[in-house]
């Protein structure tokens, strides 16, 4: 198979694709990545000198990019991480969010769609798979019960998470008018290595090391599904491999946890692994105003890809959470060049040209 992954340079593109590179040599993945400030080419050395990988530097929201991406590529299947993933930018400046998640996102259909052909009638359909990678944030907030199953009504509250659902109803509308093979995901908040350190997880690690206070929203009382990184894209091989064409499948850790009760674990395992005094670590715990449209609670029932794709998260929340802080303790040198902007001037040396 020819494999385009969008977004490959990304958090959860650059795992997914350290774990299937190597797994799969009689695939080639096409990392495709506009190679924003999100992204990390130091994130795929790992896998940069297979012979079953390539890079293409392309800004998914260019229609004529895509279109000549796809004429090079004809991909088999196309797994759809690309896009603006913070919400806090997206409250800041929603304008990139429209143009990269919506925008970006029904070029990618277009091209699918004209790479594949279909009748008049829509009647023509082909083997080739589109996998859109989405989020639990469509559904909006959760009170204190009930989960979100694949039924529940979208009901965005961010520019962020209404882009994403914006992108998931044109990737339905494709399958039911034209008659594409899509799938979707819809996933729970990830953590794990490689990260950019804007997200809730590494930036509090990052702020532990430096003494830095760290940044409570509100009393620290919303609830977020944490799921590990590859579990994450372990569900995504599944439902590519196992899952129903045009269905939609939620993801989730089944490890809802408060914000505090997050900070508070990682507070121990970074004070243990550095040796360092739980308390002085606890004493940084700053409350600051909230967030804007801030979800109260995310929780997701993950039956569906469990009983029909067989898959269940391997990590739990401590195992999962410890093994994230030692990867940043192990990798300090990816988060101060990622900070210090060497990381920046470095990519655009190497690849400001194309
Ligand atoms: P990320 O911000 O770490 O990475 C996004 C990647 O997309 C970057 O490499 C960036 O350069 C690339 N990109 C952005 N705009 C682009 C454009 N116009 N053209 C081409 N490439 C572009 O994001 P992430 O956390 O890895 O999330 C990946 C996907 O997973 C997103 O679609 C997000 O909505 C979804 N998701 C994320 C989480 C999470 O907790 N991080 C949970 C559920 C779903
Ligand atoms: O639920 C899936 C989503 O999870 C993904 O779709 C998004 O791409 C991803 O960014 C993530 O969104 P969140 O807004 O939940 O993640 P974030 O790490 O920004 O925040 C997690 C929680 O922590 C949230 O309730 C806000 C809070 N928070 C965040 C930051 C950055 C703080 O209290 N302080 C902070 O400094």
């Amino acid at each position: 198979m020819n494999v385009l992954v969008t977004g490959g340079a990304g958090f959860i593109g650059s795992n997914f694709l350290n774990l299937m590179v190597p797994r799969y040599p009689q695939h080639r993945f096409v990392c495709v990545d506009k190679l924003t400030y999100a992204a990390n080419l130091q994130s795929l050395e790992g896998v940069s000198s297979a012979s079953n990988y390539a890079l293409e530097r392309v800004d998914i929201a260019d229609w004529d990019a895509v279109d000549r991406l796809f004429a090079k590529e004809t991909p088999d299947l196309v797994v759809h991480f690309a896009a603006e993933s913070h919400v806090d930018r997206s409250i800041l400046g929603p304008r990139d969010f429209v143009k990269t998640n919506i925008e970006g996102t029904f070029n990618l259909l277009e091209a699918c769609r004209k790479a594949w052909g279909s009748t008049k009638d829509g009647a023509k359909k082909s083997d080739v798979l589109f996998h859109h990678v989405s989020t639990d944030e469509v559904y909006g907030s959760l009170g204190d019960e009930g989960l979100f199953t694949e039924e529940t009504r979208y009901d965005p509250s961010s520019p962020y998470s209404a882009s994403k659902a914006s992108s998931d109803h044109l990737v339905r509308a494709y399958s039911r008018t034209y008659g594409m093979p899509v799938k979707i995901t819809n996933c729970s908040n990830n953590y794990g290595p490689r990260q950019f350190p804007e997200k809730l997880i590494p930036l509090m690690i990052q702020h532990m090391l430096e003494r830095k206070p760290l940044p409570i929203y509100g009393k620290g009382l919303n609830v977020r599904d944490w799921l590990y990184v590859d579990d994450h894209c372990e569900a995504i091989w599944a439902v590519i491999e196992r899952g129903v064409v045009g269905e939609t499948y939620n993801v989730g850790g089944n490890s809802e946890k408060k914000n505090i009760e997050v900070v508070d674990t990682l507070c121990a395992i970074v004070a243990e692994e550095t040796g360092t005094k739980a308390d002085e670590l606890l004493g940084l715990k700053t409350y600051v105003t909230d967030r804007p449209g801030h979800d109260l609670r995310y929780a997701i029932d993950a039956t569906k890809i469990r009983r029909e794709c067989g898959w269940t998260p391997k990590e739990t929340f401590e195992t999962g959470m410890r093994k994230t802080v030692r990867w940043y303790l192990d990798n300090r040198a990816w988060v101060e060049a990622v900070k210090s902007g060497e990381y920046r001037k470095w990519m655009d040396a190497n690849y400001g040209g194309r």
